[in-house]
């Protein structure tokens, strides 16, 4: 198989996370005999070094060209002050994309449950499906004075109609329950969000639906979160819960997403950000990265079986104990990228018998 799979490195931390996830598409390369073509471009701070903006009109047309974009990082306190920021340049490659569907899912590795703030943490096993492309981050007005400042949150019954959807296809696969998360005792946005919703709900009689308020939601991620399954809801309340959410893995470092457009180009990312405190120490954990990597082959290309090689490598690598600083181990980026290539290729040998 080929495909173009277009990197933004971007800021902090990303160079190094994008090199761990170039390294695997090498060595999957190698063992299943693909072919994947990746062409960077600059994106975030790095574009905004380069050419004053942080989507250069090139990144997004190589990304709108591409059969999957794969995202490091982006962001750092070197920009915070420059005229648009790089996070700016983040939301316009997810307009321009039109990436709706956010999943992130969550799930704990026995070889990092007891990092888990929870008992039992091993259960935990949901997916965050958040909406990304609509909602307070990109509807109008949007403005500020010296005195007054003004976000808007609306929400179109098709752009809800489409997530909620996507969450139940989703719930469809796995155990079958959607937890619709909103604001529906204030907001009038919530309030369609979850007629929407029962409507679509209608159409899914083999799944079940509960409603939880978000401040609700907020306490039954810790207290109990092995009530969800598929969680779905708007973009500023799935950015909150899904780094919340984060947590219970034991480290942000852990988590991969994807998001999905109607037509087109997927893009992978972590869920964490830049990293700027640690950017160029070789200290990262690039799990978050080499998972998104692996979603990237079953998602977008089909190619199960090298998704779950990269998994299955991670797991057996944390098994024997192996790991970087915010799991409390000793390994370098680098290093722990090693163990990791290293056990794909033993597997893969295993795998054909030899
Ligand atoms: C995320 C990030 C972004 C978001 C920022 C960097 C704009 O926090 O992907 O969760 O808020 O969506
Ligand atoms: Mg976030």
């Amino acid at each position: 198989m080929e495909k173009r799979i277009v990197c933004l490195a971007g800021d902090g931390v990303g160079p190094e996370i994008m090199a761990s996830a170039k390294q695997a598409l090498e060595m999957v390369e190698r063992l299943y005999g693909h072919h994947f073509y990746l062409q960077d471009e600059l994106f975030g701070g790095a574009a905004i070094d380069g050419f004053g903006q942080p989507l250069p009109p090139r990144t997004l047309t190589a990304c709108l060209a591409s059969d999957a974009v794969l995202l490091g990082a982006v962001g750092g306190p070197y920009w915070d002050h420059a005229k648009e920021r790089p996070e700016q340049g983040l939301l316009t490659l997810r307009k321009g994309l039109g990436v709706f569907a956010n999943v992130r899912p969550v799930s704990v590795e026995e070889a990092t449950a007891h990092l888990s703030p929870l008992k039992a943490a091993e259960e935990v096993d949901f997916v965050v499906v958040r909406e990304l492309t609509g909602g307070i981050y990109f509807s109008f007005p949007k403005e500020r004075t010296e005195e007054v400042a003004t976000d808007t949150l609306t929400y179109h019954r098709r752009e809800v109609e489409r997530i909620v959807s996507y969450a139940f296809q989703l719930a469809k696969k796995r155990r079958k329950k959607v937890t619709s998360i909103d604001k529906a005792n204030v907001l009038e946005s919530s309030k369609l969000w979850r007629q929407v919703t029962e409507e679509v709900a209608a159409r899914y009689p083999e799944v079940e639906l509960e409603h939880l308020l978000v401040d609700a939601a907020a306490m039954e991620l810790i207290r109990n979160p092995r009530r969800f399954d598929v969680i779905v809801t708007e973009n500023l309340f799935g950015d909150i819960l899904s780094d919340e959410a984060s947590v219970l893995a034991g480290s942000l470092g852990m988590l991969p997403s994807a998001s999905h457009a109607e037509n087109g180009p997927s893009l992978y990312e972590p869920i964490h950000g830049s990293a700027p405190d640690i950017a160029g120490k070789n200290k990262v954990n690039p799990i978050a990265m080499l998972r998104s990597v692996a979603m990237m082959l079953g998602q977008s290309f089909g190619l199960r079986k090298e998704g779950e090689a990269i998994e299955e490598a991670i797991s057996t690598v944390l098994r024997s104990g192996k790991c970087t600083a915010d799991l409390g181990g000793n390994e370098t980026t680098t290093s722990f990228t090693k163990y990791v290539l290293q056990t794909m290729e033993e597997q893969a040998l295993v795998g054909r018998g030899r």
